[in-house]
């Protein structure tokens, strides 16, 4: 067993760590206040190549390992997680489902657009009436010879209103239940596509969620992901390596508030003293500070997973289960620590705190975690 990092590795965590502190850091409160996009971070982000790490380089990926991947999560999502959130959706949602299922030909025309941050990509499950009840959706693709009617909404979409190609999940045939339902490739600006208002979120303000309506868009047979049939399968697999990346972010939040948490401490002095030498606070760090290192742990044992050919599916549950509760017990704390500081902006943990909630919630509930976890250790 080897805990080392590479040499590379160890690069692109500096890299992904100073590009946080100099290019995220600066107008992360505003962003967060004005539920701004990181509009010029995500463009500085694609030139450094953190879209499309995992992609294949001959459609302008990085062809990097989990690992270097997650690194970049956490570092990204200790200092911004609506901007890390861009990343994961881009990176492991969008460009591993085509780079892993898409023709040549789609990969050429959209992965590589896709992995330089020429163009953001969003990925459409979730509905109004279907969010973990995934197979329940009400979108329909009608097959009409060389092309797909489609339509139905989305809601809460990552990258609503700045991606230029979405990933739609639809039912083909809801005879055939989860096997009727299919993935399709849809460009903004096709006739018929309406992105909804922004939702008015408690956290990652600065991402962009919002709901989209498919007004009968007509949909190129080409645009269809896999085989007829595919799409419900296309749709967990995605989700299964989505879900490591989201357990970084939760990782990265985590550490964040800990490490604002642990200077502050050293500062700020009561009763005569700085507060880390009162117990109860130095305790609260060195609980911070061990739940952190064992969701490091499951974490990288999930990419490592991932990079090994082992299944991940269980691996990477766990470690968004457990990665998302440590971020909200640890930005809890961290506020706890900064005592009235804590509950102001200007500190940043208050905002992370918010932050840390979503974790719970997408890409899987905890509960559905929970049913992911429990399906796979009760199989055998
Ligand atoms: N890999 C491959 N196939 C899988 C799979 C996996 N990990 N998990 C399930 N399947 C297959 C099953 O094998 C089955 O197919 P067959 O019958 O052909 O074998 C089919 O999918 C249906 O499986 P289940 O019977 O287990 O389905 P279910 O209805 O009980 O649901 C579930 C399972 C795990 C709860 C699933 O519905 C789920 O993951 N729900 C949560 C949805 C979710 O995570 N949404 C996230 C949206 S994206 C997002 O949130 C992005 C963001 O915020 C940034
Ligand atoms: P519900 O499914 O209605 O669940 C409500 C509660 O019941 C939850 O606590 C849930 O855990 C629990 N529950 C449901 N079923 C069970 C069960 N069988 N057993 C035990 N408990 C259960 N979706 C996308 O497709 N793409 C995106 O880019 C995307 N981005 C998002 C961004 C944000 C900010 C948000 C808030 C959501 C986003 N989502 C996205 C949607 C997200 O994936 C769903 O909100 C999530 O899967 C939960 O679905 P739901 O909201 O319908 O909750």
């Amino acid at each position: 067993m080897d805990f080392k990092l590479t040499e590379e590795h160890e690069m692109i965590r500096q890299a992904a760590r100073d590009f946080a502190i100099n290019e995220l850091k600066p107008g992360v409160i505003e962003r967060d206040e004005k539920q701004e996009f990181p509009k010029e971070q995500v463009k500085k982000m694609g030139e450094l190549g953190f879209m499309g790490m995992m992609a294949s380089p001959e459609y302008g990926g990085g062809g990097m390992d989990t690992v270097s991947y997650v690194l970049a999560m956490e570092e990204l999502s200790k200092i911004d997680a609506s901007a890390s959130v861009v990343v994961s959706v881009n990176n492991s949602l969008v460009c591993w489902g085509l780079d892993t299922y898409g023709t040549e030909a789609q990969k050429e025309k959209y992965l590589s657009k896709l992995t330089t941050g020429e163009k953001i990509g969003a990925f459409c499950l979730s509905e109004p009436e279907a969010g973990s009840d995934a197979t329940s959706q009400k979108t329909t693709a009608i097959d009409k010879g060389d092309h797909y009617i489609l339509n139905g909404t989305k809601n809460w979409i990552t990258n609503g209103s700045s991606a230029e190609i979405y990933l739609v999940i639809a039912h083909t045939d809801k005879q055939k239940k989860h096997r009727g339902i299919n993935a399709f490739i849809v460009e903004r600006g096709m006739e018929g596509f309406e992105v909804g208002p922004k939702e008015q979120k408690m956290g990652i303000r600065g991402s962009d969620t919002h709901s989209l309506t498919f007004n009968d868009v007509k949909v190129p047979k080409e645009n269809r992901i896999g085989e007829d049939g595919f799409g419900f399968k296309f749709a967990m697999k995605t989700l299964a390596g989505g879900r490591i990346g989201i357990a970084a972010q939760a990782l990265g939040i985590a550490a964040g508030a800990y490490e604002l948490a642990k200077e502050y401490s050293k500062i700020r002095k009561a009763f005569g003293t700085e507060i880390k030498n009162h117990q109860a606070i130095a305790f609260k760090l060195a609980d911070m500070h061990t739940s952190i290192e064992a969701a490091r742990h499951m974490v990288m044992k999930a990419a490592w997973d991932k990079d090994n050919g082992n299944n991940y599916d269980l691996s990477g549950a766990m470690a968004k289960l457990y990665a998302s509760q440590v971020a909200m017990d640890v930005t809890i704390e961290a506020v706890q620590v900064h005592g009235g500081n804590g509950y102001v902006k200007e500190y940043h943990v208050e905002r992370m705190m918010r932050d840390a909630k979503i974790t719970q919630i997408y890409e899987g509930t905890s509960e559905i975690q929970k049913i992911v976890i429990s399906r796979s250790i009760l199989a055998d």
